[in-house]
């Protein structure tokens, strides 16, 4: 084996690279299901370079479902390759604005959270067991006695200012160079995009958003009276933009604010690449129409890159990035932020309106844990087990689901889209899983206009080999409803 000399590879770290060329090898053939591969000594050999960073490629691969390590013998390309069933299509654009109403279903599948008797596959929460839980509440302890003060006190916007500190040095690694006073602590990233639609939009306004897109900003749109253009969203690269430039010159100055899901959206799991992002934040630029960014998943990345994001483009301050620790610290905690470029003052301004501050003693527990808890560290080690857990799911779902189901393959997050065939009806298996004990979101939620009623999302981040009788028993009642 030899390595590439590929400059995109050369980016990524060592193991992620001899992991890649590994995989190639399989994938051209070289390496059949059932083959031994070369074991880590050889390997670390041929490639000149440590025992670790191998073991690290082959955990990497084994993570994936490539390769599996068989006691005493070595490891082996697994006999039966992963094939999850393909991704879903790109549906067409919705070319007239729509008023919002699905506030019934979301009710419910919000509801089934506070059931511990149901499987929960229907909310996009993060897996408590993969949560630093106690390390959080111990430095919750710590600072609120290290900051006695403070810890009672409002925390004015733009909020706790160590956190903020953290913040701006973090988001160095997407792209973006900010200053801690350009960043507003929130209540969770649902805030953080409320006061951008309340600042930017009056009723009756239209936005233009992904579609399919994650359900709450439906409702908050329909509680604010706004109308909706459902720009068609790729699995794999996110939001389209030739619909978007379309819709835009089909709409001249009736589109008052753009909110995309730039990173691993919810629900399909797309990423869009840089270019894209450029070209997004200079199309809204040029027409004018503020871009509401929302990257809370843009950390869970299964590869060790994070992704950009649009704001890292923004050169005129009409990029409102907003994002919170909900996906990989803590949901309840309510910590969220908005770097709001241009828009500062009218969303610190909406902050203070909406409930004077967000509260101090969570800001003060994750300010210290970004400082001094290992972040990176817990993300690495969620982001590989999201990785597998996604990868089971999807696998699981290939076989249990109707013939012509297709799943994504997110390459971040840990939640699944699954379109069925034409006849299964999303509400009808929504509630049939409700009887089962299982909680499912069902495809309507996601679209202002009703589509995506044979599609579904599943939260994949819970998955574990004793939920396969989970995902049998769903895909056989999508099966009934096949008939
Ligand atoms: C895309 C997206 N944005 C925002 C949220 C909610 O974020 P928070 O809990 O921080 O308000 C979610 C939760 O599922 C989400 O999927």
């Amino acid at each position: 084996m030899r390595t590439t000399n590929n400059r995109k590879s050369l980016d990524l770290p060592l193991y992620e690279q001899i992991a890649g060329q590994v995989a190639a090898l399989v994938e051209k053939g070289t390496f059949r299901p059932g083959d031994r591969v070369p074991s880590i000594r050889e390997l670390s050999r041929q490639f000149r370079v440590s025992l670790n960073t191998v073991k690290e490629a082959y955990a990497l691969l084994e993570d994936r479902r490539l390769i599996e390590a068989r006691p005493q013998s070595g490891y082996y390309v697994c006999a039966r390759l992963p094939e999850p069933p393909e991704e879903p299509l790109v549906n067409p654009p919705a070319i007239n604005p729509t008023e919002v109403s699905i506030s019934r279903i979301f009710r419910i599948v919000m509801n089934d959270l506070l059931d511990p008797k149901l499987a929960q596959l229907g909310i996009a929460f993060p897996n408590p067991d993969l949560l630093p839980i106690d390390k959080l509440n111990r430095m919750l302890a710590t600072e609120t006695r290290r900051f006695r003060l403070s810890s009672i006190a409002y925390e004015i916007p733009p909020g706790c200012e160590r956190l903020r500190k953290q913040i701006a040095q973090r988001m160095l690694v997407t792209g973006c160079t900010l200053r801690p006073d350009q960043i507003i602590i929130t209540s969770g990233c649902v805030e953080a995009v409320v006061l951008s639609l309340r600042a930017l939009c009056r009723p009756g306004d239209t936005v233009a958003i992904q579609s399919p897109v994650y359900f709450n900003f439906l409702q908050v749109m329909e509680d604010l009276e706004l109308k909706i253009l459902e720009i068609p969203t790729s699995p794999l690269n996110g939001m389209s933009l030739d619909a978007l430039e379309y819709v835009l010159d089909n709409h001249r100055g009736e589109v008052k604010a753009c909110l995309v899901l730039t990173n691993f959206n919810n629900p399909c799991g797309g990423t869009m690449s840089d270019n894209d992002k450029q070209r997004l934040v200079a199309l809204l630029d040029h027409h004018g129409i503020p871009l509401i960014e929302d990257d809370i998943y843009g950390d869970l990345s299964f590869s060790d890159q994070r992704p950009t994001v649009a704001k890292a483009y923004d050169r005129t301050g009409n990029v409102l990035l907003c994002s919170s620790f909900s996906k990989t610290l803590a949901p309840g905690y309510r910590v969220g932020w908005i770097a709001p470029g241009r828009f500062q003052e009218v969303i610190e301004r909406g902050k203070m309106l909406a409930n004077i501050a967000t509260s101090a003693p969570p800001q003060l527990a994750i300010a210290e844990f970004l400082a001094n808890g290992g972040y990176d560290h817990h993300l690495r080690s969620i982001r590989r087990v999201y990785a597998r857990k996604v990868a089971q799911m999807a696998d699981v779902i290939g076989r249990c689901f109707p013939e012509g189901t297709r799943v994504t393959r997110p390459r971040g997050g840990f939640v699944l889209w699954l379109e069925m065939p034409e006849k299964v009806d999303s509400i009808r298996l929504f509630d049939r899983a409700h009887r089962q004990g299982i909680s499912i979101a069902p495809g309507p939620l996601f679209s202002a206009s009703g589509k995506y009623r044979n599609f579904v999302r599943l939260n994949a981040g819970f998955y574990s080999e004793k939920m396969e009788n989970v995902i049998a028993t769903l895909g056989r009642l999508a099966h009934e409803l096949t008939s």
